[in-house]
């Protein structure tokens, strides 16, 4: 990871090693990529306000996430099919967020199982849900994660239906997948990438394959999840996850303040203010613009959480100062593993930790919980 600055130059070499279609898959947005963009222009738009002559020699980038402690407050948000972007993805994703002490999130649509993670993660992980029509499944899927030692469910409430992503499309990573010829040579130029999948002999969804009866196939499963996005998701649901699942529950997909004040009410635990990364309501306001009123309307009834186009220590500094407890990082991890496996995620947790701290300095903080609006200019 030598001369690896930051996450832009992750972003630089894991481009160089990931297929141009799973590449490509991370990095894009919906439809016009609107709110992708302002999601991390929003953010570079805010600025921290310079405060000298302040004795910041003790400084702890330390705090706690849903009571855990952790090294930093930043935790790795569910990515689907993270197992594609380098072999075996997930384990590595989690044992480099465990070795930074901080917390990972396997998604639904992960490629290594939750029995996979679990087999080799040294404490407890969060697990991701998107509840399918098939509530059976869904209960299983939680009845698993639950016997994993799972110890948050993150439901994640902005996916009822597909937004779409025109380069997937053009890719054939669409549903059916149909892989054209230029993306089956630009795989084969990639020999590293191509044989870690091959050898560690997963490339379907892991949570899935096997489970959903006369379903067979990475082609078929994607169908099928395809059809089981559930319309009618809606509150009154959430009692139902509660019947089942006992544990922390995080709710993932908040952009509205009418909403926050709902899930507020709901008991669970956390919310993540998240607009999906740019990836479902193309035209919606990025994440950072919505924090500040969302924060003040649920005050200290319950933890709110961030994401969404945090690409630095500086930006999860401008996201705890606008009222998040924590933010969640995607497409920088992401970077970071197709970069260098478990040694890539490690650096960018690394990377924006070290930002985090710098700056705390710069801005005259010692702690994370003195970080508020007076750390902006006004
Ligand atoms: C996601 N995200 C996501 N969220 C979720 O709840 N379940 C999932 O399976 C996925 N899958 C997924 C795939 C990819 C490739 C990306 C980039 C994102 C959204 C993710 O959890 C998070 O909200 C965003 O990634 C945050 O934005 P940044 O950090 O990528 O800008």
């Amino acid at each position: 990871m030598k001369n690896i600055c930051c996450i832009e130059d992750l972003r630089r070499l894991a481009q160089r090693k990931v297929p141009r279609a799973i590449f490509d898959y991370a990095a894009a947005g919906s439809y016009s990529q609107q709110t992708l963009r302002a999601n991390v222009t929003d953010l570079a738009r805010i600025n921290l306000r310079q405060r000298v002559m302040i004795d910041v020699a003790a400084r702890d980038e330390s705090t706690t996430m849903l009571g855990e402690p952790v090294s930093v407050p930043l935790g790795l948000a569910p990515v689907g099919m993270t197992g594609l972007q380098h072999a075996n993805g997930e384990i590595l994703a989690c044992r480099a967020a465990q070795r930074a002490d901080i917390p990972f999130t396997l998604s639904t649509l992960s490629i290594c199982s939750i029995e996979d993670v679990a087999a080799v993660a040294a404490k407890p992980f969060w697990f991701q849900l998107y509840v399918m029509k098939d509530r059976g499944f869904a209960r299983s899927l939680m009845e698993r994660a639950f016997a994993a030692k799972c110890s948050a469910l993150m439901l994640t409430v902005d996916l009822q239906v597909l937004g779409q992503r025109h380069c997937d499309v053009r890719n054939g990573l669409s549903v059916p997948p149909s892989l054209k010829l230029h993306n089956l040579l630009n795989m084969m130029s990639k020999p590293r990438w191509a044989l870690g999948v091959l050898a560690a002999g997963r490339w379907s969804f892991g949570n899935l394959a096997g489970r959903i009866k006369g379903v067979q196939g990475v082609s078929s499963l994607a169908q099928w999840i395809k059809t089981q996005f559930d319309e009618t998701l809606n509150w009154k649901d959430v009692e139902w996850i509660r019947s089942i699942w006992p544990g922390k529950l995080i709710i993932k997909g908040i952009l509205d303040v009418e909403d926050a004040r709902i899930v507020s009410r709901l008991g669970a635990s956390a919310l993540v203010v998240s607009n999906h990364g740019g990836r479902q309501l193309d035209g919606a306001p990025s994440s950072i613009s919505m924090l500040p009123a969302i924060a003040d309307a649920v005050g200290s009834d319950i933890e709110v959480m961030f994401d969404g186009g945090i690409r630095s220590g500086q930006d999860v500094m401008r996201a705890l100062a606008l009222g998040a407890r924590s933010c969640l990082i995607g497409r920088p991890y992401i970077y970071g593993l197709g970069a260098g496996g478990e040694a890539g995620v490690a650096r960018a947790i690394d990377i924006i930790r070290s930002e985090l701290n710098v700056t705390m300095a710069l801005t005259g903080v010692t702690r994370i919980d003195e970080i508020g609006r007076h750390n902006l200019v006004p």
